[in-house]
């Protein structure tokens, strides 16, 4: 069966500033959260209300660069966590703390979003869902792909069944990294290496369009500190859909994604996580649409996931529709396979 004369949908997404504001925590203020904050003030109408730091020259110096004059400075994260005039906490510390700091916040009554990984592990994930139902807030994994225009026009593709049934999903991540055992990514203890920080982002592809792993085989070299350096995966989803994964943090590849189903292919071309481009070609050949996107790279692309998750909590919801609860908790659980069988060949198993 073919798919002859179709057009792709556009995104149905709002532009961010429309998203309602809120009052935001942001808890680590390295790397990543700057340019979360930078997002957040050039595009949309959010409010940086406070934020935590272990140290208080640290908050007060990134309150000063992304805040206004209320944004408030704390020189821990629970000053942080308990500060009246915060509705929601962005989570950007190293891996491991993720899950400990998304419990507290929760405890202390505040909405979450946190940086990828969710938590190092399944249970870890389990136990803040659990948490986030029992007090009735919201959390959801900053997996910035999924708030993204792009990846809304990919939802109707496959929601309209233009690929048909989904068989394979091919796709690559790798950058380069100075080996550096001071470097976080480096660091056992701080959950370094290619898997937690990259890998999510190829579990996550896989999981939109085939679901949780079930049956997976995982190969990979460590780094001279011992963290996972570069690992392949072949895997089959619960719906039947082979992945084809590589992750490396040893060079940088050519980071496309490509999905195969019984109607059309789909191209997600280069970074497939903020892709400029896709295209969807018939099975045979006899028709072919690309489609363009502007928001590429971290800058533009993280107040996507702040006014999504800005307009879930205006709309009373307490997990987002485009990455629920359950589907984070089947990425954390592939995330564990991966590293289990990392071992289990490390072993001689
Ligand atoms: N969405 C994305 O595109 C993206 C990109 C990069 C990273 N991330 C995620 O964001 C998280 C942070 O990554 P990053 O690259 O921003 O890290 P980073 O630059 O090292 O910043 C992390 C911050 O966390 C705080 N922190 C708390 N405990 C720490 C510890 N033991 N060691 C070091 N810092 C600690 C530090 O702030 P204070 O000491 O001032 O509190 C530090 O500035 C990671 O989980 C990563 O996966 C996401």
């Amino acid at each position: 069966m073919t798919v002859t004369g179709f057009t792709l949908p556009s995104s149905r997404l709002p532009p961010p500033a429309e998203a309602e504001p809120l009052r935001w925590a942001i808890l680590g203020p390295g790397r990543i959260a700057a340019e979360f904050a930078g997002s957040l003030r050039a595009h949309t109408r959010q409010h940086l209300a406070a934020v935590g730091s272990r140290r208080t020259d640290r908050a007060r110096e990134f309150a000063e660069r992304f805040g206004g004059p209320g944004t408030r400075a704390h020189g821990s994260y629970d000053a942080a966590l308990t500060d009246d005039s915060v509705d929601v906490v962005y989570i950007a510390v190293p891996h491991v703390g993720h899950a400990e700091l998304a419990l507290r916040a929760l405890e202390a009554g505040k909405h979450v979003l946190v940086e990828k990984p969710f938590a190092i592990s399944e249970v870890e994930s389990r136990a803040v869902v659990d948490t986030a139902r029992r007090t009735g807030l919201f959390a959801a994994e900053a997996m910035w792909p999924r708030y993204l225009p792009a990846y809304d026009v990919l939802r109707q593709i496959l929601a309209d069944g233009l690929l048909g049934e989904i068989r394979s999903v091919v796709a690559d991540l790798g950058e380069f990294f100075e080996p550096d055992p001071a470097d976080r990514l480096f660091d056992p203890a701080l959950g370094g290496g290619a898997l937690l920080d990259l890998g999510v982002y190829l579990a996550a592809f896989s999981s939109f369009f085939g679901g949780a792993a079930v049956d997976l085989l995982a190969r990979g070299r460590r780094a001279m500190t011992g963290v996972d350096a570069t690992f392949s995966t072949l895997s089959t989803s619960r719906d039947g859909v082979q992945s084809n994964l590589f992750c490396t943090i040893e060079a940088p590849t050519p980071t496309r994604a490509w999905v195969g189903g019984t109607k059309a292919t789909l191209t997600v071309e280069p970074p497939f996580y903020a892709t400029p481009r896709i295209t969807v070609t018939d099975v045979r050949g006899a028709c072919s649409r690309s489609m363009t996107f502007e928001q590429t790279d971290a800058a533009t692309g993280l107040a996507w996931e702040a006014a999504h998750v800005a307009q879930c909590i205006a709309e009373g919801r307490r997990e987002s529709p485009f990455l629920p609860l359950e589907e984070t908790v089947g990425i954390a659980r592939t995330l564990d396979l991966i590293e289990q069988q990392l071992e289990a060949s490390r072993q001689g198993r």
